[in-house]
């Protein structure tokens, strides 16, 4: 998805005054960069789009001469800004670049890269929107991702590992403007200056979603991007904590692999979680597919 540098930047400035808007419950006028607050009201002018501020969800107007591809931009990225009020807990969005059989990795854990440069770029702007980006211990110590945003414009949203290791973090720190967080049970023995530790309790060998996503609340984290990999994205599925759902779709053919997602059998066509109302974004050679669940906040 191609999207223009001011129409991105139009995408940050929303950021920035989302909070007031909220605040004094009134709506959006864009103009290709440029994005006021506006009056309430339901007239559209011929260039501008209009977004109409609605408690807790948005409507875009528009009319037929505004350029659409403003409004693909907003369509994409509205979602990570504009989080229902009053949420008990961060809104988990979850984006994986999966090979065309469901595999986010090789068995021995390779996985760079399966999507294209255009869904990196897709992934940076997410980034960039979100209060915070989450992986697991594997993920980690497998990939050593930086987590940045340095494709696109915009700030590295906080890093958050969910662990009970004691890992490097070194890769994390690459032109690191954020905090990391590294989310596991107590230990003591874990010191790295680098890194803010959150305990949460385990139990039975699980840390409690639920209970993470409370305690990274207490640290201002409203929306999260969760990037994998399969055994992290298991907990917060079942216990049915995620909003939305991506998934890159690569045309390639792994035959053997990590799948994306994974949860109890089932033995029944019906029994499969159903993704309503699914949308779908062409991205260069592949294709991504967007879906909303209902979670429990
Ligand atoms: N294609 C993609 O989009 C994509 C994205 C991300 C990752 N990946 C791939 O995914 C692979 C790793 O997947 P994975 O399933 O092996 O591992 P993973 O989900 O990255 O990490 C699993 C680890 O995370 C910790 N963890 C997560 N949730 C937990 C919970 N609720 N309770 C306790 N511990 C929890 C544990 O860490 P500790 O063991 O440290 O205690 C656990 O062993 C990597 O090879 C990576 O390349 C692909």
């Amino acid at each position: 998805m191609n999207i223009k540098k001011e129409h991105w930047r139009a995408i940050l400035k929303i950021k920035e005054l989302f909070p007031t808007l909220r605040l004094i419950n009134q709506g959006l006028r864009i103009k290709n960069d440029v994005v006021s607050i506006s009056e309430i009201t339901s007239t559209v002018e011929k260039d501008a789009v209009l977004i109409v501020n609605n408690k807790n969800t948005y409507s875009i107007k528009s009319n037929p001469e505004v350029d659409q591809n403003l409004l693909k931009a907003l369509q994409l990225y509205l979602p990570f800004i504009w989080i229902p009020l009053g949420n008990k807990l961060p809104v988990v969005y979850l984006h994986v670049a999966q090979s065309l059989d469901g595999k986010i990795a090789t068995n021995s854990g390779h996985s760079k890269w399966i999507g294209n440069m255009e869904n990196r770029i897709h992934s940076h702007r997410i980034r960039a929107l979100v209060d915070g980006v989450m992986i697991g211990g594997n993920t980690l110590r497998n990939d050593k991702p930086k987590l940045n945003v340095r494709h696109v414009e915009g700030k590295d949203s906080v890093k958050i590992v969910i662990t009970s290791e004691e890992n490097n973090y070194d890769s994390l720190c690459t032109n690191n403007n954020s905090k990391i967080i590294c989310i596991g049970p107590k230990n003591d023995k874990l010191k790295d200056p680098k890194v803010t530790y959150i305990s949460v309790e385990k139990n039975n060998g699980v840390l409690n979603p639920s209970e993470i996503l409370m305690a990274l609340k207490t640290q201002g984290i409203r929306s999260i991007l969760l990037e994998g990999g399969k055994e992290t994205i298991k907990h917060f599925l079942k216990n049915n904590l995620i909003s939305m759902m991506e998934f890159h779709i690569a045309p390639l053919l792994f035959g053997s692999g990590i799948n994306a997602i994974e949860f109890d059998e089932i033995k029944e066509v019906s029994e499969a979680i159903q993704l309503n109302n699914p949308e779908y974004y062409p991205f260069g050679n592949a294709i991504m597919m967007r879906s909303y669940l209902n979670p429990k906040f």
